[in-house]
């Protein structure tokens, strides 16, 4: 197995292949002046197994294109299995026809990446585990990255912590939390209004007066999520909020609006990598690689 260092996450690919210790292959990758993306790999991939570590977070469309270009080189290239590793998958919301006469995209995104000659993905914490078996015609496969979340929280004091999913979808998320951590868990009900993209979180008890209370979730994006659910957790009389995620997208203004709501602290992963990257996807992927490349 050799790892692809993709420009998007060159860094986590770099802990991936130390880790394994599996060969790096670099790519030189640029823009032309009109905005098309231009890779080449630096080294032989013939006859190896390859994975293409490559998020797909902001500037999303060229990451995608980045990766489907750097699977189809290695294709050319004459590697054998070409794996992506997309810790960040992009588009995965969009994982319904919500409105009439919309598109479902992670089913268009699954489908190009195969035509790429990707053979299997991986990738974590994606917003829906179920899309992967209905919509994706290749081996598709979620990691969890909250254990390794809640273990860093636990190393810094926070045992007993209460943990919070802001909706149903991620309480599962809360669940596995809660396994590491201890303490209570509870999770909020969520609407988002579909033509304004507005959401609205409604109010239950839960018993955190003066306690640690942390709010996970998969993607903090605008950060109005954890806003409303911040608010919730410190009206009731929470001592301490934080808010952890394992894609810290955090869109313009979010991380002042979030600190403004009183939360101390927000902690990810470098799935999508920022300075809210505290904890590394390494050793959960470097895990998986290393096992399917064994068994
Ligand atoms: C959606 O349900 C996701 O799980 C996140 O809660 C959502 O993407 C967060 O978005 P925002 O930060 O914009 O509220």
């Amino acid at each position: 197995m050799k790892v692809i260092m993709g420009p998007a996450s060159k860094e986590l690919a770099t802990k991936i292949a130390d880790l394994t210790d599996y060969e790096k292959i670099d790519v030189i990758s640029k823009k032309f002046p009109d905005g098309e993306v231009y890779v080449r790999l630096e080294n032989n991939v013939k006859d190896e197994n390859i994975a293409i570590v490559q998020t797909t977070s902001p500037p999303q469309n060229d990451n995608l294109l980045q990766l489907a270009f750097i699977a189809s080189a290695a294709k050319l290239a004459g590697a054998k299995k070409i794996i992506a590793i997309t810790p960040y998958l992009a588009y995965a919301r969009q994982d319904k026809i919500f409105l009439q006469g919309e598109n479902r995209s992670i089913e268009t995104i699954g489908n190009i990446l195969k035509s790429s000659g990707i053979d299997e993905i991986i990738t974590v914490n994606i917003h829906q585990e179920e899309v992967l078996k209905r919509f994706f015609t290749i081996p598709a496969k979620t990691l969890s990255a909250i254990p390794l979340i809640a273990n860093y929280f636990k190393k810094r004091g926070y045992k007993e912590a209460f943990s919070l999913a802001p909706d149903k979808g991620a309480r599962y998320i809360a669940e596995q939390a809660k396994k590491v951590l201890g303490g209570e868990v509870g999770h909020l009900e969520k609407h988002r209004d579909r033509y304004t993209g507005k959401i609205s979180v409604s109010k239950k008890s839960f018993n955190v007066k003066g306690k640690t209370a942390i709010i996970f979730d998969d993607i903090i994006s605008t950060g109005g999520t954890i806003v409303k659910a911040a608010k919730i957790l410190l009206d009731l009389g929470a001592a301490r909020v934080f808010a952890a995620c394992v894609h810290p997208l955090l869109i313009g203004d979010a991380e002042d609006r979030i600190l403004n709501a009183g939360v101390e602290e927000v902690i990810g992963t470098d799935s999508v990598p920022s300075r809210f990257s505290k904890v590394s996807l390494s050793p959960l992927i470097s895990q998986e690689i290393k096992a399917q490349e064994s068994g």
